[in-house]
């Protein structure tokens, strides 16, 4: 376990978050509320003001079309009498009454440009540090150990890794959780087959073709050899079965032999967090192996609460609502008639550790949506068992990984696909798209960009996509430099990147902010882009849905883009205007790098 103290995003030299800075979109909200206020009864004030942003003008507002039947006005009317309260307001430039009572606000152009430089003042960009009171535990990529790390996994891994970034950032101890699969009784079967074949290699030794050592492959294959055994050698079997009994109950070369086995695994594992670039490191493996001293006193607890009952000698627990097909209640299987413990057993403590020990005040799974059910059991034990009491606990499902043929990803004879693998695939894929673009480039410029971008790539598209849907891993999509790409939106850092250097190197660098200049449409859209950034992350935060962020910063990409073709930047007018149109490309800088940083990829200054 480890705190996310060493919170990457925080400003290395400690310098000042600052105040918080509303954003513009949510002072309207609030001056449409308070004109609500005047002209309207308390109830129907207190309503949603209802303010979007507009392609007519800055923000609209609806609210008078959707109360004015409730307040018993015309909704003509009734926009008339909070138009003219907000007319009053001295940062709004126009607001006007359109269609059958819509309300179109334009803000002035000096409010608009003193909030970037708010904005741009601070380390964290205005984004406030909300929930500094909050503990949460992240529950996050949870391979099995002597199993390959799959699809499912890299999920898991990327989606996970992305929420304790921006809850950190949102000022949260963060506490991650690599509930690896160490535990349980395949690992009799292994350890007993490595001790009676001594000569066969079950570590990590090959490097691929790409110099990238392989991971797990070797006890993944001790794993298939094994079982193969296992289920062929009915002696075997019996002597397995012999091993797991030396593994509970202590035996010191047995033990050995796991650990051995647990190393092996977890360092392939983190070939792979490194290469992602994934916060989990060894001090965040808390496995199900660490469980397995509190199983007896969580079992004696539920019993003695009443929680657990006896069925067909195991211990279950029964849920009245939870039904299988034939409408019999289905069970949490909490300990084997063989007095074995699994899976139930170890999510009942960990849940208990997670709330009572680490006092989590917010725990995450993000798992699978296959194990819906298995989650909405545990909850719902430790909500009875009196664990779970005011917190906040959520699995955090997402929807399987496709092939391009709409089934579940496999390798073409249906094994599962490595991890490695793929991303091998999707560097060889950015290798050929940079080659293209750049025929010129040195082979080490060449390794570096593809390799960050492949990353990107595969990691933007895990977020950018609906968290519970499912979706077609398609390399060639992921690494293209054009759409809602990770490729795409490094490459728009990149460009911004080279009109600062150009900027400098011109003799004309210098950057400010003026609010005495008019904004062109473009520079505004783009403005009040930006300004969203800390409102984007609370909702992230809000409903753990990366692709909030994913999506917002495509869009300040675009916005960017169409700044730059329509207005002149280091070609400006004017010197000011040059210099306020450079402190716009900065803060869109800082903001898409910061929110790539957020989503764990890297903002390239050159590609
Ligand atoms: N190891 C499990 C799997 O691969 C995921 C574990 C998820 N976390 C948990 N607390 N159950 O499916």
């Amino acid at each position: 376990m480890s705190r996310a103290d060493e919170r990457p995003q925080d400003c290395a030299n400690g310098c000042d978050v600052g105040e918080q800075v509303r954003s513009l979109a949510s002072e309207v909200e609030q001056a449409v509320s308070e004109a609500m206020a005047a002209a309207l009864p308390t109830e129907l004030a207190d309503q949603d003001p209802l303010v979007r942003r507009s392609g007519h003008a800055d923000f609209q507002s609806n609210i008078a079309l959707s109360i004015a039947r409730k307040a018993g006005q015309k909704p003509h009317d009734l926009a008339g009498q909070l138009r003219s309260r907000l007319a009053e307001v001295p940062w709004m430039k126009s607001v006007e009454l359109s269609g059958p009572g819509f309300l179109n606000i334009t803000l002035a152009d000096t409010a608009i440009v003193n909030q970037l430089v708010q904005r741009s003042e601070q380390a964290k960009l205005g984004v406030q540090e909300g929930q500094r009171d909050q503990v949460v535990t992240v529950d996050y990529s949870a391979p099995n150990i002597a199993k390959e790390m799959h699809v499912g996994h890299l999920r898991s891994t990327l989606i996970g890794d992305a929420l304790v970034r921006v809850l950190g950032f949102l000022g949260a101890e963060v506490i991650r959780q690599n509930h690896v699969g160490d535990w349980g009784t395949q690992f009799g079967m292994l350890i007993q087959y490595i001790f009676e074949h001594p000569e066969e290699g079950w570590r990590n030794t090959e490097v691929d073709q790409d110099g990238h050592e392989d991971a797990t492959s070797a006890p993944d294959a001790l794993y298939r050899a094994a079982r193969a055994e296992f289920d062929a050698d009915e002696a075997f079997k019996e002597r397995a079965q012999r091993r797991v009994v030396a593994l509970q109950s202590g035996d010191e070369e047995t033990v050995t032999a796991w650990h051995d086995i647990v190393e092996e695994s977890a360092a392939a594992f983190q070939k792979i967090y490194d290469r992602l670039g994934v916060l989990l490191d060894e001090n965040d493996l808390a496995g199900e192996s660490r469980y397995n001293p509190l199983l007896d006193d969580v079992v004696e607890e539920l019993q003695r609460k009443g929680i657990v009952e006896e069925s067909d000698g195991a211990l279950v627990v029964f849920f009245d609502d939870i039904l299988g097909p034939s409408g019999d209640r289905v069970p949490l299987l909490v300990r084997k008639r063989d007095g074995g413990y699994g899976y139930g057993a170890t999510d009942l403590a960990t849940i208990r550790y997670r709330l009572q020990d680490l006092k989590a005040t917010r725990a995450l799974y993000v798992v699978d949506a296959r194990q819906a059910q298995h989650f909405d059991m545990i909850f719902r034990v430790a909500r009875r068992a009196g664990w779970l009491t005011g917190q906040d606990v959520e699995h955090v499902q997402f929807g399987t990984v496709l092939g391009s043929d709409g089934k579940p990803f496999k390798t073409r004879s249906g094994g599962t696909v490595k991890l490695a693998d793929l991303l091998d695939d999707a560097l060889r894929r950015a290798r050929e798209i940079v080659t293209e673009k750049e025929p010129d480039i040195s082979a080490a410029d060449l390794e570096d960009i593809a390799e960050t971008a492949s990353v990107g790539a595969v990691k933007y598209a895990e977020l950018s996509t609906v968290r519970t849907k499912d979706y077609a891993f398609d390399v060639d999509r992921m690494v293209s430099f054009n759409g809602a790409t990770g490729v795409y939106l490094q490459y728009m850092h990149t460009r911004i990147k080279s009109i600062q250097r150009k900027a400098v190197e011109t003799g004309v660098g210098e950057a400010r902010f003026d609010a005495g200049l008019a904004l062109e449409p473009q520079e505004r859209a783009l403005s009040l882009l930006i300004d969203e950034f800390a409102d984007t992350l609370e909702v992230v935060a809000k409903t753990l849905e990366p692709h909030r962020l994913a999506g917002y910063l495509y869009g300040l990409a675009r916005a960017f883009s169409e700044f730059y073709e329509a207005c002149p930047v280091l070609k400006a007018d004017s010197d000011e205007v040059r210099a306020s149109r450079l402190a716009l490309c900065e803060l869109t800088a800082r903001t898409l790098a910061q929110g790539l940083d957020l989503l764990g990829t890297t903002a390239p200054e050159r590609m």
